[in-house]
């Protein structure tokens, strides 16, 4: 039976957000408090037991992540919140930015605490603009009680926020577009390696984390990683924020402990397909997420279950699609996004994208041949391997699922029909 935990959902719609009274008596900064008593050491080591992995997509151990910016001969200068949240169907740091954003502060100030960095950015996206007056007031409300600012609670440790807001560019969550973007250049991707941890923001070395993962830190540091990491399983510690959406009955945010079987998630938490129509496929971490059917539902969420499986987690959005939907439309509805957020500056993303969506097209007006299949193949590997960063290798990721198991639909539309109740080849809807 999936069961929803709240150990960094639990104050969301519980308090007001920013308020640190109530972030306090909810009991918010007793992590901090404690961290305060802790050798920096100790904390990376408790982050470590809590098999805590960046919750941005990329899934990277945060403990080993911290340890090795520890290690550096120059320690990081700068904290860095990745709260971008670009990837369509994704909405879950928004619910910690909108409802608890004291807990993110929280975190990022720990994070701060252990490496002693005076200065730290939560970069949001511009789309989230109507919450300006709640972070803001989050931020001025910890400085006021100090818990932010100079001489923190009487420490000695002084450290600052200030937000920086994007311009809507989905690119801009990748880390390093994310700092040319919170420097003043335009967003695109830099080089890797060097890594963040090295040369960062203004050349400095960075810690950078997801919205998400800052959040669970000052739980982890105030119960223990071991017991955080007990919530999940032992290769995903933990509970992660999930996000439905589509054709399900109960769509929102809902956190769930590391373990929950996908189909648990859809038909308990989610209420199942409305209109008593048919799951057709899932897509799993937003739009440069894999797409599967009905046999992968049983797939435990977490990381090793789903790499397994040949899957990801990614941001951890799961959109549910019925038996009403065109696959076609539905993957030419991603390559135009992708065309949208392409930053331009290689040739395989920058091109490929546009002469995929020119292809499929084809597909939707019955004028697709066979071969348009391969040469639908051929360009997405090219992109998957020859783009510049992660936004063109993964643009083409739902293509090939969808070809891959529902290769029969592109073929019908070759022959002028589709099954679905609503497609573009040829208006209808049923
Ligand atoms: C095109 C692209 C978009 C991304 N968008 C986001 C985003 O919106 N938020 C995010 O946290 N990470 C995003 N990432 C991943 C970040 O580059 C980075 O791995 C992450 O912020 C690190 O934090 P974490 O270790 O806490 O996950 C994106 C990556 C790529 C390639
Ligand atoms: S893959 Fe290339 S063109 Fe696409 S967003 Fe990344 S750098 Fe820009």
């Amino acid at each position: 039976m999936a069961k929803i935990v709240k150990l960094i959902s639990k104050n969301c719609g519980n308090i007001k957000p920013g308020s640190v009274e109530d972030y306090v008596k909810a009991g918010g900064y007793a992590g901090l408090r404690k961290a305060m008593k802790m050798e920096p050491l100790e904390i990376i080591e408790e982050v470590k037991k809590s098999n805590l992995m960046g919750r941005g997509g990329a899934a990277y151990p945060t403990g080993k992540k911290w340890e090795q910016a520890y290690a550096n001969q120059s320690k990081p200068e700068y904290v860095v919140c990745n709260g971008d949240e670009g990837e369509p169907g994704t909405f879950k740091d928004r619910l910690i930015l909108s409802q608890d954003p004291l807990r993110l502060i929280e975190g990022m100030t720990i994070a701060a605490y252990v490496f002693k960095i005076k200065e730290g950015y939560i970069y949001v996206r511009g789309e989230y603009l109507d919450l300006q007056d709640t972070i803001d007031s989050a931020i001025k409300n910890a400085v006021k009680a100090n818990y932010l600012g100079d001489n923190i609670l009487g420490s000695g440790f002084s450290f600052n926020i200030q937000v920086v807001w994007g311009a809507g560019a989905y690119v801009c969550g990748e880390n390093t577009a994310l700092l040319e973007s919170i420097e003043g250049k335009s967003g695109r991707p830099r080089k890797k390696p060097p890594f963040l941890t090295q040369v960062g923001l203004h050349q400095a070395p960075t810690l950078l984390q997801n919205v998400e993962t800052y959040s669970n830190i000052s739980y982890i540091v105030e119960h223990g990683g071991e017991e955080y990491q007990s919530y999940g399983t032992e290769f995903s510690g933990g509970t992660k924020l999930v996000c439905l959406s589509g054709n399900v009955v109960n769509r929102g945010v809902y956190e769930i402990p590391f373990g929950t079987p996908i189909k648990e998630i859809i038909y308990e938490i989610g209420g199942g397909i409305p209109d008593g129509r048919k799951l057709k496929f899932v897509q799993l971490g937003g739009s440069s997420g894999a797409c599967f059917t009905e046999e992968k539902l049983d797939t435990p969420m977490c990381y090793k279950s789903l790499r397994d499986n040949g899957l990801k987690l990614g941001s951890g959005a799961l959109l549910v699609v019925d038996d009403s939907s065109c696959v076609i439309d539905f993957v030419k509805c991603i390559t135009e996004f992708f065309i949208h957020e392409s930053c331009g500056k290689c040739t395989p993303c920058r091109e490929g994208n546009t002469r995929i969506y020119e292809i499929l097209d084809k597909f939707s007006e019955g004028k697709a041949k066979k071969e348009d299949i391969d040469e639908l193949n051929k360009i997405s590997k090219i992109m998957k391997n020859a783009s510049f960063c992660g936004l063109g290798q993964a643009a083409t990721t739902a293509l090939n699922d969808c070809l891959r198991y529902m290769k029969d639909e592109f073929l019908e539309h070759i022959e002028g029909h589709c099954r679905a109740g609503v497609c573009s080849m040829s208006g209808k809807e049923k």
